[in-house]
């Protein structure tokens, strides 16, 4: 089916048709997935695709829902167990998040993930990316989801601009703009802009050859001009608080649900100040628990 009518000044409504054709298939993606797990699935799946790569993500999420198949399952849970079967996904905080959310979805919302846009940014660990990603994904509403990607796009398709400034309302406003009138064909617009940013107008080595908007991309109509930061390094891990914290934390989830020796925790750690460091903010953040001499999951 065509995309519908609407003024395509862009010729943007091609990403349409190409990511009907070309699109990853990914488990999010697939119909039975909404039918076994609806707008919870949907949820699960955004809090960890945050800063955290689809194919690390995969099977996390199908473990995870297989045992909290609803948000009043993963509610009924411990911190100690959320934190255990987040394991090494990254950014753990994001866990606890996701597990207070489920709470205040069953105590809230009956447990179920609710439609609103605002009612979903008043959950724990949700902002204006997830919250519209839900509502639109999961709901079939149309609101603009911009991530990342679909920032890089908007930039180089739109705006003539080899990189994103940095976020702001404009960018919602933009994609807005740019919507088809249906709630399906807006849905898929949405997801096919992020997925252009994904597999083809990547930051550093663009595939415009593949590009179904070549012909109408601002960028490469004013010759790729590379004004934009685009060697940005990712901070390095080895050595970091991030990588300490991970250590220690995987000490604290081998161990659960026991409490272990606070000295025992990172104890060969090269940098004695990192390491108190490290441990105080795992404390800090609620994800560890210092009771005495000895250090948990929270209970
Ligand atoms: N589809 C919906 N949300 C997505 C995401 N965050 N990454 C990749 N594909 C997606």
């Amino acid at each position: 089916m065509p995309p519908t009518s609407r003024p395509d000044p862009p010729g943007l409504l091609r990403l349409i048709e190409w990511y009907r054709g070309s699109a990853r298939d990914l488990p999010w993606r697939r119909p039975a997935f909404h039918d076994e797990f609806g707008a919870w699935g949907t949820l699960v799946s955004e809090f960890m695709l945050q800063q955290t790569p689809v194919t690390r993500v995969i099977p996390h999420l199908e473990a995870w829902l297989t045992r909290w198949p609803t948000p009043r399952a993963l509610a009924a849970a411990s911190p100690a167990e959320v934190l255990q079967q987040w394991s090494n996904l990254g950014y753990p905080r994001r866990a606890l998040w996701l597990h207070r959310a489920a709470i205040e979805v069953s105590d809230r919302h009956d447990g179920v993930v609710p439609r609103d846009v605002d009612a979903l940014l008043r959950l724990s660990g949700i902002g204006d990316y997830t919250a519209r990603a839900v509502a639109v994904f999961a709901y079939g509403d149309r609101h603009p989801v911009v991530d990342t990607n679909t920032r890089r796009v908007l930039a180089r398709a739109v705006l003539g601009q080899a990189q994103p400034g940095a976020p702001s309302r404009t960018d919602l406003d933009l994609m807005s703009s740019l919507l088809p009138e249906q709630d399906e064909d807006a849905a898929t617009f949405n997801a096919a802009a992020m997925e252009l940013g994904a597999t083809v107008c990547v930051s550093r080595a663009p595939r415009c050859d593949s590009c179904p908007v070549r012909d109408s991309c601002a960028w490469v109509a004013a010759g790729r001009p590379d004004t934009g930061d685009v060697r940005r390094r990712q901070a390095a891990f080895e050595g970091s608080d991030r990588q300490a914290r991970g250590a220690a934390l995987r000490t604290l989830r081998q161990a659960a649900p026991e409490a272990v020796p606070l000295a025992s925790v990172l104890r060969e750690w090269p940098d004695a100040l990192q390491r108190d460091r490290a441990i105080d903010s795992l404390i800090a953040d609620g994800l560890a628990e210092a009771d005495g001499e000895l250090l948990s999951l929270p209970r």
